[in-house]
Parts: C-alpha cells; structure tokens; sequence
C-alpha cells in the first residue's frame, strides 16, 4: 500500500483498515517527515514512524531497512503510544535501518537556508541528510547502537567531515562525540530487544502462511527517481522501495493498493499544475481540514489530476486503487478533472519528459457535476449520489485501476467496501484475489 500522489493520501487510515485481516504490517521507507493519521472510535492517533497497524494488538509492526530511525523521536511516540494503552511489545526494528543523527537536522536547515528562495520546503526532520549519508557510506545503522565501541568510531568518523563543515563553511557550532554516544547508548538500551533482522522476519512469516502489509510514506510524486525531483523527498515511496526497503521478493505480493485522494493536496515547495490558489482551493482545505500532520503547515489544494494518477498506476503496477476524502467534494457545484497538460500548442496525455512541461503547461479539464448530499455514511456505492458514483467511476476508467476502497470520512467505519462487480482485468488476478480474501472490517 503506497501514496499516488504528494503524500497525505490518507494511508494511515486506510493501513489500519486492512491491518485487521494482517499479521505483519512493515514500513518501507522515509522517517520521521511522515504523519499518517488513524481514528479509531472518538480517538485520533498520529504515528510518524511507528507502522500505523500498531493499534491492533494481534499485529506485528516492523520498522523495515528502508527507514531512516531518529530514535530519541521512536522512542517518545512509542511512550505516547504507552501512555494511550497501545503496547509497542511487538514493535520490531530492522538492524539496517540507517539512523537519522543530531547533526543530519542541522544540515536540513543549513540546506533549506542556503538554497534561498528554491528551498524544497523539507520538514526539517534530516531525512535528506540521513539518506544522503546512507548512499555516501557514511551512515550509521540501528545495529551500531548495539556496540558502543563500533557506535563510537562511526559517529568519530562521521564528524570529522561533519564538523568541518559546520564550522568552516556554515561558521556553525560543531558536535561533540562523547554526547552523542552517551545520548544514544541511553537510547539503545530501550531499544535493544526490539531490534533484528526483519527481512529474515517477514520472510518466515509469509513462509507460514502469515499476511504481511507492506506501508508506504510520502507518495509517488515525492519519489527520488519518479517524482517531481528536486522537490521530493530522498527516498523511494514507490513499489521498489518496498522491495529494497523492506527484503521481501516481488514474487510475494498479491495487491499493489495506490492510495489517492479524490482530489490533489501538497506540501512543500514544487509544481502542482491543477493547484487552485482560489475560494475552491480554500474550501477543499477547509473541509478536508489540510494541515501537515507532522509541521502543521497548510497544505496547497488542486483539482485532481488524472494524468498523474495514471502515471503512479503504471510506475507502480498498482492493481487498485483505494480512493479516500470523497466526501471533501460534496456542496461543490462542478468538479473538474485534468486529462492532459497544453504546452506550447501541445497536449501531454502522460506525465511530460522535461520539468519545465510540467511547470508551465495549462492543466486540461473535463467538468462533472457535484453533488449536495452529506455521503459520509455510504456503505456502498449504490448508496452514493449518481453524481459521485460516476466520478469515481470515470476515475478507475482514466487511471485504468479499478477503486478498491472509497473513503468518505476519517474513521473506520466511513468507507465504502467495493459497492459493485467489477470485471477482472486481463491476464491479472491481483485485485480479484485481494477482493476475495477481504470482508470489511466489523470495528466502528
Ligand atoms: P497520510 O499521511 O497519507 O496517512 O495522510 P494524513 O494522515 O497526513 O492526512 C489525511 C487526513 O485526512 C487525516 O487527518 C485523516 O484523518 C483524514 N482522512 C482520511 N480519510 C478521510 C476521508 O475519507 N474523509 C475525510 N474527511 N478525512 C479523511
Ligand atoms: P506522509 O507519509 C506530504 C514533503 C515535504 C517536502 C518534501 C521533502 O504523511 O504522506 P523531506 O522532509 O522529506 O526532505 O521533505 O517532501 N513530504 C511530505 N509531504 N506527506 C508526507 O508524508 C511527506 N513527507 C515529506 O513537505 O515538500
Ligand atoms: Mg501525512
């Protein structure tokens, strides 16, 4: 399960919705940037790197190698999570995840700072650097803080270039080695009997017949090497990242669930053709209530885009969609589509090969009529308004993946499971396999 488009997508939600019939639920990628929200009954939980299957106490959730650990931040949400009745017993911890260090947050916002006004708008939590010193060798891992003497000399070596840095070019003040190490021997003893080798894990449970959900954060349009690069996150929230990010075969999976909002939100710095900089953009955000869960910043709203649905449907071979803040539409009048981009008297059908496309071409939309009622108590899609019923419809046509699941309110129980049979793709049994094994979860 991954974002289709910016992140906030809504896959805390959705996570926890599916984790019910899981065992395992294993993040892939990115750190503490993330925020996915999940509501369960009157209760609101926010998790920013602990798996948001988590709140069922039958799951295992994994922190998977993919991940970059700020563990002073694991270990407060982990207490927060005590401190709410949530056991974190289960909780296990990949030994290669990189950890995200003091100095990676201070080389976030001297970055940000020294890019002036093309700053990327990060969430300053040092994910960039962390992941920049993973790919450089020059990372430490969650294993180094099971051995002081190793933990020592790695964050020796790292601050040799870091405090060098930071003094020469930045004129900042430097890192000293013996604080971070006692810092973070404080923090690995809490953390010890969490971590192990959780590709080994998750391969002997899914050998068992055990089911294992695989999490994204951020979305595909934050990826590395598919997104809106430079303004992207410095992972991949894609499907290889959750192959590489979590050591679990491709051969395995048996759905590839894109989560997309039914309209378009971002955060942060970059192009957003369909953005509405308008009173339709505010009331999306009023309604969809769009403020960053991790910074609390406001979100920037836009009509959804269909073109970039496609593309996250075919880069990730998704074979459903779970299309979630439906009801955010409902009271607007006309609901537009973008089906292409016009640049320079040519229409892009596809996601455009060179950036300045992308940042300059006029959205092209096709109009649909809204709808007034309240749907945030559909069951099924017989039960939404024909209005919003051929929207989404016209979306799984675009995109080419069938809507799983439609969202229509944050709690469990506003959710619409798949009101209608849809036929089975060719030469694919992914979703049909899905649909089968899934009854909708009985939890208010
Ligand atoms: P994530 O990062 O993809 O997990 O998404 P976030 O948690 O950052 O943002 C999604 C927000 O939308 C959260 O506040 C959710 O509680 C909320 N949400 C999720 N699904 C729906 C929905 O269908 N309707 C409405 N109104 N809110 C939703
Ligand atoms: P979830 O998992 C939305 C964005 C930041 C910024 C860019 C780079 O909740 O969907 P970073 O701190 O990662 O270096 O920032 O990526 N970003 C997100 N936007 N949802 C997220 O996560 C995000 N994680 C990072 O706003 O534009
Ligand atoms: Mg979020």
């Amino acid at each position: 399960m991954l974002g289709a488009q910016w992140g906030d997508e809504g896959k805390g939600k959705i996570v926890d919705l599916l984790a019910d019939r899981m065992d395992y639920v294993v993040r892939f990628a990115g750190g503490n940037n993330a925020g996915h929200t999940v509501v369960c009954g009157d209760d609101e939980f926010k998790l920013h790197i602990i798996p948001s299957g988590i709140l069922y106490p039958h799951i295992t959730s994994v922190i998977g190698n993919g991940v970059v650990v700020n563990p002073r931040v694991l270990l407060e949400e982990m207490d927060g999570l005590r401190a709410r009745g949530i056991s974190t017993d289960k909780l296990r911890i990949s030994c290669n995840a990189h950890l995200v260090m003091p100095y990676h947050l201070a080389f976030d916002r001297l970055g940000e700072v020294s890019l002036g006004s093309a700053k990327l708008g990060t969430t300053h939590r040092g994910i960039g650097p962390a992941y920049a010193d993973k790919a450089d060798r020059l990372g430490l891992r969650v294993q180094d803080l099971l051995d002081e003497k190793i933990f020592r000399t790695k964050v020796g070596t790292a601050l040799e270039r870091k405090n060098a840095i930071l003094s020469k070019a930045f004129g900042q003040e430097v890192f000293d080695v013996d604080a971070i190490v006692e810092e973070h021997m404080e923090y690995a003893a809490r953390l010890a009997d969490h971590i192990e080798d959780t590709s080994l894990l998750v391969w002997r449970a899914l050998e068992e017949g055990g089911r294992v959900l695989l999490e994204g954060a951020q979305g595909t349009l934050l990826d590395l090497d598919h997104g809106t690069y430079p303004f992207v996150t410095s992972s991949s929230p894609t499907i290889g990242g959750a192959f590489t990010g979590t050591g679990v075969g491709p051969g395995r999976v048996k759905a590839i669930i894109g989560v997309a909002k039914a309209y378009v939100t971002r955060v942060g710095y970059g192009p957003f053709p369909t953005e509405q900089e308008n009173e339709v953009g505010e009331a999306m955000g009023a309604r969809g209530v769009e403020f960053g869960t991790t910074t609390g910043r406001k979100r920037r709203c836009g009509w959804l885009d269909v073109v970039l649905l496609r593309y996250a449907a075919r880069v990730n071979g998704l074979t459903g969609l779970a299309l979630t803040k439906l009801d955010v539409l409902s009271t607007l009048p006309v609901l537009k589509v973008c089906v292409g981009y016009s640049y320079q008297g040519r229409i892009y059908h596809d996601f455009p090969p060179h950036q300045t496309i992308f940042h300059k071409c006029e959205p092209e939309y096709l109009e649909f009529p809204g709808w007034s009622e309240d749907i945030t108590g559909a069951k099924t899609r017989e039960e939404l308004p024909p209005a919003a019923a051929r929207y989404v419809e016209f979306i799984e046509k675009a995109a080419g993946v069938p809507v799983e699941i439609i969202s229509v309110g944050p709690k469990r129980s506003q959710t619409v499971w798949d009101g209608r049979d849809l036929e089975p793709p060719p030469a694919s049994e992914g979703p049909y396999l899905y649909r089968e094994e899934f009854e909708p979860p009985c939890t208010a």
